[in-house]
């Protein structure tokens, strides 16, 4: 798409929707045009947070479906779009609410710990769910002697376990994008910029978070390239988030890790290709068509919404 017609999308999104009432949400992962033209961008947190405050008829999720899910089941009474329902995500993917149901009658004395990157089906099944902003937090208010079974990112969970002494019985997904991130590329590159920052993503693996000096979600990421007065930064998340640290840090510059070469696995670059699945087009045409909508089963909503509920409670 040239610069002319990305002009005349973006200008046509904004018109319809004032005419509809809609409000446009992305996360920090989708292509920079999505972000631009977003009312809100946010990390997984910040976007459901977000979605229970704004007054509007319609709210486009413009992320992956998990997060279209979580926005429907907080606003029951809203219409949730989202522009491509292919947009899934290979963690979410990695756990299916029967095998954690199996898995739970294995294990009746465990309560259950969800990150937000999992179906509704599966949040049907969990006591609270937790993002990576707020995972350490949420973990630290349950009592200690508690049995817990986290998932389904184990990286996250391994990184949880480290930093609160605690040993969580641990579902083993993992995301495609952060598990593939290069060490050696990583160790070359901090040979070839001494002294410059690591930062990295919590779903990564643990040898490159024993790399990194700050590990947090994309937005904690954010705010520590915005707070810190060093230039430079290695970056080691899917790459989208490049925009938004380059649009609020214009004179700093940002390294992304490259991933490890595997053929045929996705794409081989640190994109996720399920959040670079939200275009323009696909904008435009579900905000003029009302559709792909988000539809969850009344019955699991009813089951879901109390552990994002307790999640937003202890945030
Ligand atoms: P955040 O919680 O940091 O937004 O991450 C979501 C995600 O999908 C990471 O891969
Ligand atoms: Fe899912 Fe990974 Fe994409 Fe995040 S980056 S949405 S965890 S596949």
């Amino acid at each position: 798409m040239n610069l002319k017609e990305k002009k005349i999308y973006i200008d046509k999104i904004k018109s319809l929707a004032r005419e509809k009432n809609a409000v446009i949400f992305a996360h920090y992962y989708t292509r920079p045009e999505i972000q631009e033209i977003a009312d809100f961008i946010g990390d997984s947190l910040a976007l459901a947070q977000q979605a229970t405050r704004v007054d509007a008829k319609i709210l486009v999720m413009c992320g992956v479906h998990f997060m279209g899910e979580t926005m429907k089941i907080l606003c029951p009474d809203k219409k949730v779009l989202i522009p491509d329902m292919n947009a899934g995500c290979s963690l979410a993917d990695s756990c299916k609410a029967e095998d954690l149901a199996a898995f739970k009658a294995q294990h009746p004395d465990h309560m259950v710990v969800s990150y937000v990157n999992t179906s509704a089906d599966v949040k049907a099944l969990t006591d609270v769910v937790v993002t990576s902003s707020n995972a350490k937090k949420i973990i630290d208010q349950i009592p200690k002697d508690a049995k817990i079974i986290f998932g389904p990112d184990h990286n996250l969970g391994s990184y949880i376990n480290s930093v609160t002494g605690r040993e969580m019985l641990l579902w083993n997904g993992a995301c495609h994008v952060h598990s593939r991130f290069s060490l050696e590329a990583l160790m070359q590159l901090k040979k070839a910029n001494p002294g410059v920052e690591v930062l990295a993503h919590p779903e990564c693996k643990a040898p490159i978070l024993a790399q990194s000096e700050v590990i947090g979600s994309t937005k904690a990421l954010l705010q520590h390239t915005i707070q810190s007065p060093a230039k430079r930064f290695i970056i080691a998340t899917e790459s989208g988030i490049l925009f938004e640290m380059q649009r609020a840090c214009p004179d700093k510059e940002f390294i992304p890790v490259p991933p490890e070469v595997t053929e045929g696995v996705g794409c081989s670059c640190n994109e996720c290709e399920y959040m670079r699945m939200n275009t323009l087009e696909k904008v435009f045409n579900c905000l003029l068509n009302e559709s792909p909508e988000m539809i969850v089963k009344k019955e699991t909503a009813d089951k879901a919404i109390s552990s994002i509920e307790r999640m937003l409670q202890m945030s």
